[in-house]
């Protein structure tokens, strides 16, 4: 039986302690976001963004754009935001519909406001181990295993999935705590085989329930951050009633790595405003 890695007890805990240090700051901290279209579920997340805003006290304004918007008018709508004084954060959620070239959406939101890290020179930074912002869902599970006390410096971290939202910044985080680390991805050969070896397995591949507990090293801490449906009910990549039996500490889906992604876009919105404060004064 494991140690259950209990997210959302974590996020609240780090919300109340971002809400007390906003408070006593005297700084007034404002994240925009951006969604494109109507997807059901961006709308659900970035609801929850907001609701995480006003939880902490920091202000936030939320641009809907049509299903249509090209390319030009959000990088537009990004800018505006960029030379807007009162915006410390800038989050484009996504994903973004196919004919809008998210690479130029996300390299045109100011370094400096970019508080999701997907900008190339936020992720420059991080892979240098230097992280400035970095994403919210690696460092968030970053956070949680630090709550949890889980060694990382000399253990075997392998992370299932390449993206560049999860997967890569996930490994660059690792390897800068020092773990040795090993990306999987759909043309790995013998995927089982590679995630058996796991001190510290990520899965954030999007199949339900595709790590079984053979896949898992018995000891091994699993974190998963997949969000899928299943028969109707939203369940992680991994078989968690099964994979709990094995492991030592596993994260649960939901109240897992989610919870974590929106309290670490908190903190990183609180960053830059007081480094923007900062640059101010200076
Ligand atoms: N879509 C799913 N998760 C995220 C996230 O953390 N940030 C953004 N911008 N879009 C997302």
């Amino acid at each position: 039986m494991s140690t259950i890695l209990d997210g959302k007890k974590t996020s609240e805990k780090r919300l109340e302690i971002l809400k007390e240090e906003i408070g006593e700051s005297g700084l007034y901290p404002h994240l925009a976001t951006i969604i494109v279209g109507s997807d059901p579920a961006s709308q659900m997340y970035v609801r929850m963004k907001h609701r995480a805003c006003e939880q902490v006290g920091i202000g936030s304004v939320g641009i809907e754009m049509p299903a249509d918007a090209t390319t030009r008018t959000v990088v537009d709508t990004v800018r505006m935001l960029n030379r807007d004084a009162e915006i410390d954060g800038i989050l484009v959620q996504l994903p973004l519909p196919a004919q809008v070239d998210a690479e130029r959406v996300i390299g045109a939101i100011s370094p400096e406001k970019d508080v999701d890290g997907y900008h190339p020179e936020n992720m420059g930074h991080l892979f240098l181990g230097r992280p400035r912002f970095s994403s919210c869902t690696p460092t968030g599970i970053m956070t949680l295993l630090a709550e949890y006390k889980i060694p990382i410096a000399g253990a075997r971290a392998v992370v299932a999935g390449r993206s560049i939202d999860v997967g890569r910044p996930m490994a660059a985080l690792l390897l800068n705590a020092d773990a040795t680390v090993t990306i999987c991805h759909s043309r790995t050969k013998d995927l089982a085989e590679e995630l058996k070896r796991a001190d510290i397995l990520v899965s954030a591949i999007g199949k339900p329930h595709f790590i079984t507990a053979e896949m898992v090293k018995p000891g091994a801490v699993v974190v998963d951050v997949g969000i899928n449906q299943l028969d109707g009910k939203l369940v992680g990549d991994v078989d968690f009633e099964a994979v709990k039996e094995i492991a030592s500490a596993i994260t649960p889906v939901p109240g897992g790595v989610g919870p974590m992604t929106i309290a670490t876009l908190m903190e990183n919105t609180f960053r830059a405003t007081k480094e923007r404060a900062c640059e101010r004064v200076l």
